[in-house]
């Protein structure tokens, strides 16, 4: 191939500004797949991401397209997470990119996640054609949606292109400005190998597969690989393309988009970001921008039942692979037994692999609320990091606490201001900053606890700027606070799953909510059972959980046959979801309970 003939681009946009559709009308219009096979959406083709409407893993498309000028051109297309949990794999994949369409609803104009894309892209030096869509819905008002455009900053008004996604009006236009404002990559193929890992997946067939960007030289089949930052040596097994299904090619060569699939074993290896070298060239610089990702909450996995136990140790290894955000490590409870010990992204990031585990690999789960990870430093001087509360020190030896901030740009509109600065400061916000972006957003820079916003913070932004807002984490930086570690004992025993960190000063209130909680969501016995909050020694509160009176689906239960029936059936299904510890259920839901309050 000719470089002179290759664009890479991705499309960035505000969630629901059309991306998805854009990405199947530029595939059906250059015949990339069958129309047939058109009907599945194909960018997002895992159910999870469908039902949730959110893009999770990038996946790239090569297409070619015959331009005015009877050259046919290839056009990798890299999908881009939509996400605020993913914003370094956002930010990977611009980093594979020469170009970037800029898509604005023409309903909706500029909103907080165009502008925070369109920072990124800016920040990888990324060419950007904006595009308003939508310009065939009755209130579309493109000429206020360009003067938004203006008002920002870097944007070629001349380049701006009127489309319809959906009709597929001024795509033609994108695919010509694609070829001609999007530079051709630079890479020179007689140099050493030089190529960036923006994504990796675990396929059955193939083991472990890495997407990667050629920037200088090539990679064919057979070849001795080197991964920079993690210092492992692979060959590559099998050198293709994604159109979208993987097709073998002979090589992939500089400024080209592709995969390979490697003998690769240890799957945690594989870092997203990391830089392809040839062995024989040890010097090669790396792909700048490579950041170790760090996982925000952290929380144990347990399987419900007791011989899934290797099952879920295999499954989290392969979602790990898949998601270079996942990491975990085996962990014991006395209350659970062995699990995981498991870092996210966010809560969200949480749920989704949760769900994965459940669906994918048919693995029942419990898992235990988030926490953050602590720096604690002892009174004799040791420090050390604590990302399971159960393993915290006693309080007797704690000097002090320090917990993770991190600084977070919220980008929302204007007349929400009040409101977000308060739900900053009553999430322990330190105020940082605040400017204003155009004379309808603003972006308000704060330091935030981790722990505070790791859950629901997102929801309630969403919901005070009804959906207006973004958010984009920074850097990270521990802070001491007062910080205490609230157990839960049951029937006079501790529960050590329970055992969480919280504020000094929030503790008393917390510890009666969550008693009262818990006297609810924990199964009844035949005898009372006393739930009891305890901080440094000290109960803060006790409920007596009362005992079953009469057993509603046994004898002497004198309702009707099918409430009987229906009892039962919502006491099986309660049930799956809960362990027994010193012969109490502990349900999934009392766990639920503890994170309710916050
Ligand atoms: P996320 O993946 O959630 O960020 O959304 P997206 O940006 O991929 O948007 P998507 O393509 O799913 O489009 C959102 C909605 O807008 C869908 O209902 C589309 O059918 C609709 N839509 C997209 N483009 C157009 C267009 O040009 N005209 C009209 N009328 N509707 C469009």
């Amino acid at each position: 191939v000719n470089p002179n003939s290759i664009r890479n681009f991705c499309i960035i946009a505000h969630i629901d500004h059309g991306k998805s559709t854009l990405a199947d009308r530029l595939i059906e219009m250059t015949n990339t797949v069958s129309e047939r096979d058109m009907k599945e959406q194909l960018l997002d083709n895992m159910d999870l991401e469908r039902e949730r409407g959110i893009t999770i893993k990038l996946q790239t498309v090569r297409m070619y397209y015959k331009a005015s000028d009877g050259i046919e051109y290839e056009l990798n297309l890299i999908d881009t997470p939509g996400h605020t949990d993913f914003n370094y794999e956002v930010s990977r994949s611009l980093a594979a990119c020469e170009g970037a369409l800029l898509l604005v609803d023409a309903t909706q104009g500029v909103q907080a996640q165009t502008i925070a894309n369109l920072k990124l892209a800016q920040e990888q030096n990324l060419t950007i054609i904006p595009v308003i869509n939508k310009i065939d819905m009755p209130n579309a008002d493109a000429q206020s949606v360009m003067q938004e455009l203006e008002e920002l900053d870097g944007i070629n008004l001349d380049k701006v292109i009127l489309a319809s996604a959906k009709s597929g009006v001024g795509v033609d236009n994108i695919l010509a400005s694609i070829i001609e404002n999007i530079p051709a990559p630079k890479g020179d193929q007689e140099k050493p190998l030089q190529a960036l890992i923006f994504d990796s997946h675990y396929d059955v067939y193939r083991g472990v597969v890495l997407h990667v960007r050629i920037f200088n030289g090539s990679i064919h089949t057979g070849m001795k690989i080197k991964m920079l930052k993690s210092d492992l040596e692979f060959e590559a097994l099998q050198v293709g393309v994604f159109l979208p299904a993987m097709k073998s090619v002979d090589a992939l060569m500089a400024g080209e988009v592709g995969f390979i699939s490697t003998n690769i074993k240890i799957v945690s290896n594989v870092k997203v970001g990391d830089t392809l070298i040839d062995p024989n060239q040890p010097d090669t610089e790396a792909v700048p921008g490579y950041k170790e990702v760090k996982p925000m909450v952290y929380a144990g996995l347990f399987p419900i039942k007791n011989e899934d136990q290797e099952k879920l140790k295999d499954a989290v290894e392969k979602l790990s692979l898949n998601d270079s955000a996942f990491i975990y490590k085996q962990e014991n409870s006395m209350a659970l037994g062995a699990g995981f010990r498991c870092g996210f992204l966010g809560i969200l990031h949480m749920e989704i692999i949760q769900e994965r585990l459940e669906r994918e690999y048919g693995i029942e789960i419990l898992s235990t609320f988030p926490s953050v990870e602590y720096r604690v430093t002892l009174k004799n001087g040791e420090m050390l990091s604590v990302n399971n509360p159960m393993l915290l020190p006693s309080f007797e030896k704690i000097a002090y606490i320090e917990e993770p901030f991190i600084d977070a740009a919220i980008i929302i509109p204007m007349e929400n201001i009040g409101e977000i600065m308060e739900l900053c400061q009553e999430k322990r916000g330190i105020y940082v900053d605040m400017v204003y972006l155009n004379n309808k957003m603003a972006e308000l820079t704060f330091k935030l606890p981790i722990s505070e916003i790791a859950y629901n913070f997102y929801d309630s932004l969403k919901s005070i700027t009804h959906g207006y807002a973004s958010i984009d984490y920074r850097d990270r930086s521990y802070i001491v606070s007062d910080l205490v570690k609230m157990d839960i004992w049951l029937n006079d025993e501790i529960v050590d799953a329970f055992s969480f960190i919280l504020p000094r000063d929030k503790s008393f209130e917390r510890g009666k909510q969550i008693v009262q909680k818990m006297k609810h969501v924990i199964p009844r016995k035949l005898y009372p059972m006393p739930v009891q909050s305890v901080v440094e020694n000290k109960v803060i509160a006790r409920e007596d959980i009362p005992p079953l009176r009469k057993s509603v689906t046994g004898r002497g239960y004198s309702g009707s046959a099918s409430k009987k029936k229906k009892i039962a059936k919502n006491i099986k299904e309660n049930k799956i979801r809960q362990r027994k510890f010193g012969g109490v259920d502990i349900p999934q839901e009392a766990f639920h309970a503890v994170l309710d309050i916050h």
